[in-house]
């Protein structure tokens, strides 16, 4: 048995936990900081249009790279890699990065995609191993669409691609929406009636003060429980428990038995107390909560000849000095000065 698969069959893992007793469970990895959309309240062309410097290709991890980070976080428990981006279809070869990671046991692979890319790959990552994915839609009106995703993407090529995933056994499908009040609020029910039935779960996000560049501001937030009111007096559901600690999305069932929806209040209803997630970017810096300003590179170990147990002590000591809480904080006075943009780090 070689050193990898010795490592790799080992099954005793060795949790950490970080100052508030959360274990590591969740790995985010950005497989690239570049996008095909625009959305306005992510990517606004102002400032990601021409001219804006995205990561050199020497900068971002090379897919043996990642695979060794996950490798080593799967040993301190992590269960659950989603792929993110910028939109991570346009990292070319994905479904080899898929099929490397499915050698790592024990740990369940996801994907959040903008569904634009999912027609022509979607067959090839089921191939590769990939289970699920999630897809961003955040209306059904391609006037709205259009203006949201801001690059002129129909709402029929976000569908195509949701069911190029259903054909390609990628389910149960998971829809993300934002909703930001004056742009789309009218959107959430459409959704959850074309959604009803289907067996894919549509989950609305509150917009959120993530990055430096969306202009956010309090009253832009289409709160959660208002878009719960709405949809449960047209169609009754009930609250579910939780499919797994810490989860972030809330769960409500249709009654008639016709499926569920999903509501994700970060700035309302936040969910720190229970966040067990890393998040790694393209070009290897650990962030250990979606609002921070700062992370730690990982990659000048991994390039610098770093070996595994310098890796994991690293990592450990990033856990275990864990003190994030932002979205309970975020009203209180000490704003952090800049925190990093969503597509620089995914969802
Ligand atoms: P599954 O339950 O496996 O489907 O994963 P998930 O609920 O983590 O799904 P997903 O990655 O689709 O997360 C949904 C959205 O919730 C993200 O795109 C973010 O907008 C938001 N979100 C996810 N994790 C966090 C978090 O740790 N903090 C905050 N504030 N928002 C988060
Ligand atoms: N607030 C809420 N959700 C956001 N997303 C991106 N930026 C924001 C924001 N500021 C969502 C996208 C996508 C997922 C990756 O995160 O709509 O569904
Ligand atoms: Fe839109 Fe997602 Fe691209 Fe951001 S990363 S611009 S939310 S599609
Ligand atoms: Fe986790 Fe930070 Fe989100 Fe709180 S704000 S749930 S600590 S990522």
């Amino acid at each position: 048995m070689c050193v990898t698969e010795a490592w790799e069959s080992r099954d005793v893992t060795e949790p950490i936990i970080d100052k508030f007793e959360r274990p590591l469970r969740d790995l985010r990895v950005s497989v690239t900081d570049r996008c095909n959309f625009r959305c306005r309240y992510c990517m606004p062309r102002e400032v990601f249009g021409e001219g804006y410097e995205f990561l050199p290709r020497r900068a971002i991890l090379r897919f043996e790279e990642i695979q060794r980070v996950v490798r080593i976080v799967a040993g301190f428990g992590v269960r659950k890699v989603r792929i993110t981006g910028g939109e991570p279809l346009l990292r070319r070869d994905l479904s080899q990065l898929i099929t490397m990671l499915t050698q790592i046991k024990g740990v369940e692979l996801a994907l959040t995609t903008n569904g634009a890319l999912l027609p022509e790959q979607a067959q090839a990552l089921a191939d590769a191993g990939l289970k699920r994915v999630t897809v961003s839609l955040d209306s059904l009106d391609d006037k709205t669409f259009r203006a949201m995703n801001d690059a002129d993407f129909p709402v029929a090529d976000v569908l195509d691609g949701i069911e190029a995933a259903a054909v390609a056994g990628l389910t149960p499908i998971k829809i993300n929406a934002m909703v930001q009040r004056g742009v789309n609020e009218d959107s959430a029910i459409e959704l959850a009636r074309y959604f009803k039935g289907s067996g894919h779960i549509v989950r609305f996000i509150e917009f959120m003060d993530v990055g430096m560049t969306n202009n956010w501001r309090p009253e832009d937030v289409c709160v959660g429980a208002d878009i719960v009111e709405r949809i449960t007096a047209e169609f009754p559901a009930e609250p579910v428990s939780p499919a797994y600690r810490g989860e972030v999305a809330k769960r409500w069932r249709y009654t008639d038995g016709e499926g569920e929806f999903g509501i994700i209040t970060s700035v309302t209803e936040p969910f720190c107390g229970d966040c067990t997630r890393a998040r790694l970017s393209a070009e290897g810096v650990l962030y250990t909560c979606l609002f921070a300003g700062e992370g730690t590179d990982l990659r000048d170990t991994l390039r610098s000849g770093g070996s595994d147990e310098t890796l994991r002590a690293l990592l450990s000591d990033i856990w275990s000095s864990r003190e994030d809480r932002y979205s309970e904080r975020r009203f209180e006075e000490s704003k952090l000065p800049s925190r990093i943009e969503m597509s620089y780090i995914g969802g």
